[in-house]
């Protein structure tokens, strides 16, 4: 399985931060944020990542991280030619790096302390479908895309930003999928905010009856507001005074 990490979008809601500064680049804590992905990926055994971002911002991240060499990886850049395109037209950057494999999409803004290995490895024995991560978050799921969920676990729907969420479960962004994401990609039309959705995407698996949802329990969008990236940067020190966010030595 291979992995991707996205570092694209406007980041308008950190303005004047991400001014002339990509929001991955801003610390939460002690780091870059996008150490945070990257190293997720690596606890999930993921060596080989893309990152993708936008042409004016990808010199900084080639600066930041180069080869991969100091974190034991080996990344790859790929430039976004419209940095708001959406998600979905992010990971269509990662055909051909994918190739036959399956992908594991972080992205670079969410930070959380979920070891994704087992789930790697249990995916990887799938042959098809796709899986998504969720956090109850019982006052705010509507900034978020909402995952409905049957009694027998089973995904019922994804709404992106629904005004009467159906559920208190956010999706996360953290998505596996098979290799037939890229044509399921080619199918998508623009939303209203003029964007390839994720949330389109993973319903075609949705209506499949193929998406798998796990439920987390400690995930943050450090992209989401001043106040959530400042959220993010004191839970990140609290847990690693407490010993909860394991972190390998780069
Ligand atoms: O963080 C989880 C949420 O991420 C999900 O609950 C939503 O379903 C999903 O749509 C997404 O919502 P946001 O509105 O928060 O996405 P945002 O525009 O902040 O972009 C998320 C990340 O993807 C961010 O790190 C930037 C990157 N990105 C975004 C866009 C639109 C790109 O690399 N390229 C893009 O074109």
């Amino acid at each position: 399985m291979k992995g991707m990490i996205l570092a694209g979008g406007l980041a308008t809601r950190l303005r004047p931060l991400t001014l002339v500064t990509n929001k991955h680049l801003l610390p939460v804590y002690d780091k870059p944020m996008i150490y945070y992905p990257i190293e997720a990926m690596r606890n999930a055994g993921i060596r080989e990542v893309l990152i993708s971002t936008s042409g004016d911002h990808a010199g900084g991240f080639a600066n930041l991280l180069g080869s991969g060499d100091e974190f034991g990886m080996r990344f790859y850049y790929a430039v976004q030619k419209n940095a708001k395109g959406g998600i979905a037209d992010a990971i269509t950057l990662a055909r051909e790096f994918a190739a036959n494999d399956k992908l594991l999409v972080v992205l670079g803004d969410n930070i959380f302390n979920f070891n994704l290995r087992s789930s790697v490895e249990n995916f990887e024995k799938r042959l098809t479908g796709a899986k998504i991560f969720g956090v109850k978050m019982p006052t705010e799921s509507r900034q978020y895309g909402v995952i409905e969920i049957g009694d027998n676990g089973q995904v019922l729907s994804i709404e992106e930003k629904p005004e009467y969420p159906k559920s208190d479960i956010a999706q996360t962004g953290i998505y596996m999928y098979d290799n037939r994401v890229f044509d399921f990609i080619s199918q998508l039309s623009p939303s209203a905010r003029d964007e390839l959705e994720v949330t389109d995407l993973n319903n075609f698996y949705v209506k499949e009856g193929s998406m798998d949802c796990e439920i987390i329990d400690w995930w943050i969008d450090a992209g989401t507001s001043h106040d959530e990236l400042l959220k993010a940067g004191n839970m990140v020190a609290d847990k690693i005074g407490s010993g909860d966010l394991y972190q390998e030595k780069t």
